[in-house]
């Protein structure tokens, strides 16, 4: 059956996306997070944000993120931290990417506690990994929403500007195929451990993301359910 989200339903959760790149999770996490009516808390995009506005915090994430490796925990755990303390937070949020090291989680886990949340249902984009490739170098953004395409698979109506505001798409600079293999090194090393840790907690529900964006929702929606 079709899963859809009632206006009355709460998440109440801590929701994590966790994946390689460019296996659909901010794809998936602004819609998911604007059904539920909670904030998307892409650390992803809270840092190229900072890296755009100049901040001190972006210009030492822009030379680490240029390479594709990961910003040190240090800055990531500061940002999310004054980021969950704000009133929006207070009935769930959808992490896309983060935690992305085991001490990210770990920390994660006591933030979640000192708010009184359970710990954290996790939603494990598998997917073939032969599909990345194209994922990562045919996205295309839009500069004014931050609307998500891909000139393969999710091409806009008009080329090059978004369907829904006409704002012009980019390319993110680390979606260079030169930088893919440095970030997907990056998943296996500090990122792929946590599948094992959120495992052993009984969190981990795995959704095929191979499939196409409506069936991968379907998944994820079934899987918050069953978690309630
Ligand atoms: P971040 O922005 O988090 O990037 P990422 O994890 O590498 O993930 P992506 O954004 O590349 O992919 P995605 O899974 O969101 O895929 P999407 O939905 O766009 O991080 C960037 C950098 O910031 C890191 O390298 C690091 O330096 C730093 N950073 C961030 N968080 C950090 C942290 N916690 N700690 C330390 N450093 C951190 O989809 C991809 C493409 O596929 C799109 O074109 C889309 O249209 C298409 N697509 C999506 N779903 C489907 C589908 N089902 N079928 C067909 N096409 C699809």
């Amino acid at each position: 059956m079709a899963q859809t989200v009632r206006p009355h339903e709460k998440l109440d959760l801590a929701l994590i996306f966790l994946g390689p790149p460019g296996a659909g999770k901010g794809t998936q996490a602004k819609e998911v997070a604007r059904l539920y009516g909670v904030p998307h808390l892409s650390t992803g995009d809270m840092l190229r944000e900072h890296v755009a506005q100049g901040t001190s915090l972006g210009q030492r994430a822009q030379p680490i993120m240029a390479r594709g490796e990961l910003v040190p925990d240090s800055l990531v755990l500061k940002m999310i931290a004054e980021r969950i303390e704000r009133p929006d937070c207070s009935h769930g949020f959808v992490f896309d990417g983060f935690p992305r090291t085991v001490a990210q989680a770990q920390y994660l886990g006591v933030l979640l506690r000192q708010h009184g949340y359970k710990p954290p249902l996790v939603i494990h984009f598998v997917i073939d990994p032969q599909l990345l490739l194209r994922r990562i170098t045919g996205r295309r953004v839009c500069k004014v929403g931050g609307e998500i395409y891909n000139i393969y698979d999710c091409p806009t109506r008009v080329e090059g500007h978004c369907d829904k505001d006409g704002g012009e798409l980019e390319q993110r600079p680390d979606d260079r195929e030169e930088i893919v293999g440095p970030r997907l090194l990056a998943y296996e090393k500090q990122t792929a451990p946590l599948v094992a840790y959120y495992r052993r907690l009984g969190r981990l529900h795995d959704v095929d993301a191979s499939q196409g964006v409506d069936d991968v929702r379907q998944q994820i929606l079934r899987s918050i359910r069953e978690a309630h």
